[in-house]
């Protein structure tokens, strides 16, 4: 089965925000709208894996400026039709991976991205998100809780204790997604010594997290 996680978004991209339509997730989306909207206010935001461009419209509404950034020109394609709000918005083909490290941006957002990060690379992935940032930035992440009935099953777990949903899209295809539901205590341990102002807001079908990056110098020197 296709494991290729940017085939499948590629694939995914014109029924993707079907996900945002469900009832029961409403109250949520929209508590997560306030949050975001008001963290990032008046800010400049690099949002990274952008998408389709949901949270993007959302947060224009009060950051200054976004600069949203995705691996897939289908979906910045997508995302570039829709009107935004008052900030000023700029799109990039950019690879998480590949991000310089030498732009320090004010904030960043992440919005579904971190369930994807296979767990044994989590520490190098905080290592590129935090060297993105200048210090004492906000970086904030959005993700799943597990919620049964909501969420697709897992269907296997790896070696490492990934865990991976089997994912079948309009056309048929057939993919294995890895999908990670981290606890917040997990989260935090991998943030020990990375990150200070550590909020962690559980909703019912969402977490938010929230953190300021400190100064380290000795990030992202790992072979
Ligand atoms: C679950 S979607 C989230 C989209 C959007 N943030 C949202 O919340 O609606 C994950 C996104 O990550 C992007 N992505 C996957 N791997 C990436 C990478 N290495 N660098 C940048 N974007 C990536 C995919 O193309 C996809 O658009």
């Amino acid at each position: 089965m296709n494991t290729d996680m940017v085939s499948y978004y590629k694939e995914r991209a014109n029924e993707y925000e079907k996900i945002y339509a469900r009832p029961e997730r409403q109250h949520d989306l929209l508590l997560a709208t306030q949050i975001l909207q008001e963290t990032f206010r008046d800010k400049k935001v690099l949002e990274i894996a952008c998408g389709t461009g949901y949270w993007t419209k959302i947060i224009s509404k009060t950051a200054d400026s976004i600069l949203a950034t995705d691996i897939n020109d289908a979906v910045i394609s997508l995302a570039k039709l829709k009107e935004y709000f008052a900030s000023k918005i700029k799109f990039q083909l950019v690879d998480i991976f590949n991000l310089p490290g030498t732009t320090k941006h004010e904030s960043l957002f992440g919005g579904f991205i971190w369930s994807h990060i296979q767990l044994q690379g989590l520490t190098h992935f905080i290592d590129i998100i935090n060297d993105s940032v200048q210090p004492g930035g906000a970086v904030v992440f959005m993700d799943n809780n597990f919620v049964e009935g909501s969420n697709l099953p897992m269907t296997d777990r790896d070696n490492f204790g990934n865990t991976y949903q089997t994912r079948q899209l309009e056309n048929g295809m057939m993919y294995k997604v890895v999908k990670n539901f981290p606890t917040e205590d997990f989260i935090k341990q991998l943030l020990t010594g990375k990150a200070k102002n550590i909020e962690f807001i559980k909703l019912e079908y969402y977490w938010i997290l929230k953190y300021k990056t400190i100064r380290n110098d000795s990030i992202l020197k790992q072979p």
